[in-house]
């Protein structure tokens, strides 16, 4: 089936929003040292937080910071930690606090990933998935909770879309995954009488990311793995843009929602 020409056009975060609509905030987010994370954390950057990105590489991190600090005028530092132990993840938001000395949002965007049928993942692939994201997720809440009940800020969880339907060779995503939404309701529920809001992202297929790279079979088959209702792939600032709108005020009344950003992938599989 041939679809539309029509391509959807990429618009910048900083055309639409003001630009200081993030003045004084602090952002603490897992995986923000690459890919989609690293996208979110620079046009939360860009609208005037301050930033502390999480992961295991500090390397990547401290380039990765310096990087966004440059690019955006606004600071941003890097927390060694691995998200599957919460003593480190303690460790980086004490790091945030000395630092900033406050939390105002969160992005629990650490994840791993890898394609394999469920008949030859190992219990300990399984459980090494869901352990970076869901039980990584769990730890980030906890370990940032408190300071964000007292700035009456808001989280974004990254989850995906696959999980939805029956996707081959993601069973350990899509229970991970599956997992994450649920926390973020739950959190939407319980913190909503403290001021907190919790939603989650899904992004469908994002180019140029490590997610895409791991799940395309060849480059040049990239365009027909998916369908494009959009006349595109999606692209990270696709995700950062809805980043910026969700921890924006105009999203107050907002919580425990799931927004996909998928250019309408999903309502496309009966067609593929
Ligand atoms: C089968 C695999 C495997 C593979 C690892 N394992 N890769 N099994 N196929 N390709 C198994 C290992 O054999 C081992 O089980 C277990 O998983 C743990 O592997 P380790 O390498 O020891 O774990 P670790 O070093 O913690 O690495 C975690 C990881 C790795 C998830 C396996 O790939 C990673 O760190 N990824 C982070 C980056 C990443 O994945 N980014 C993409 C996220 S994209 P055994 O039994 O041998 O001990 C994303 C988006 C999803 O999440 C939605 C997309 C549309």
């Amino acid at each position: 089936m041939a679809l539309a020409a029509y391509v959807a056009p990429i618009v910048d975060s900083t055309s639409v929003f003001k630009p200081e609509i993030f003045k004084g905030k602090v952002l603490f987010c897992t995986g923000g040292g690459s890919g989609i994370c690293r996208g979110m954390t620079e046009a939360v950057m860009r609208h005037g937080a301050s930033a502390v990105i999480v992961g295991r590489n500090l390397d990547r991190l401290t380039k990765a910071a310096k990087e966004l600090s440059e690019a955006t005028g606004q600071k941003c530092i890097p927390a060694q930690a691995d998200v599957r132990e919460p003593k480190t993840l303690q460790n980086a938001v004490q790091k945030t606090i000395e630092y900033f000395g406050r939390i105002d949002f969160v992005i629990c965007g650490a994840a791993g990933n890898f394609l394999a049928p469920i008949s030859g993942l190992s219990e300990n692939a399984f459980r090494t998935v869901v352990g970076i994201d869901t039980l990584g997720t769990f730890n980030t809440i906890k370990a940032t909770i408190a300071h964000v009940r007292a700035s009456k800020g808001s989280y974004i969880h990254v989850s995906a879309t696959l999980h939805y339907n029956g996707t081959p060779f993601q069973a350990h995503v899509s229970a991970a995954k599956a997992g994450v939404d649920a926390l973020s309701a739950v959190l939407a529920v319980e913190e909503g009488p403290h001021g907190i809001r919790s939603n989650v992202i899904a992004p469908g297929p994002i180019a140029d990311t490590e997610g895409i790279d791991r799940l395309s079979v060849k480059d040049g088959q990239r365009a027909r793995d998916f369908a494009f209702p959009s006349g595109r792939l999606g692209n990270i600032k696709d995700i950062a843009n809805a980043t910026v709108f969700l921890f924006s005020d105009a999203a107050a009344y907002i919580t425990g929602q799931i927004l996909p950003v998928d250019g309408g992938c999903e309502h496309l599989r009966g067609f593929q």
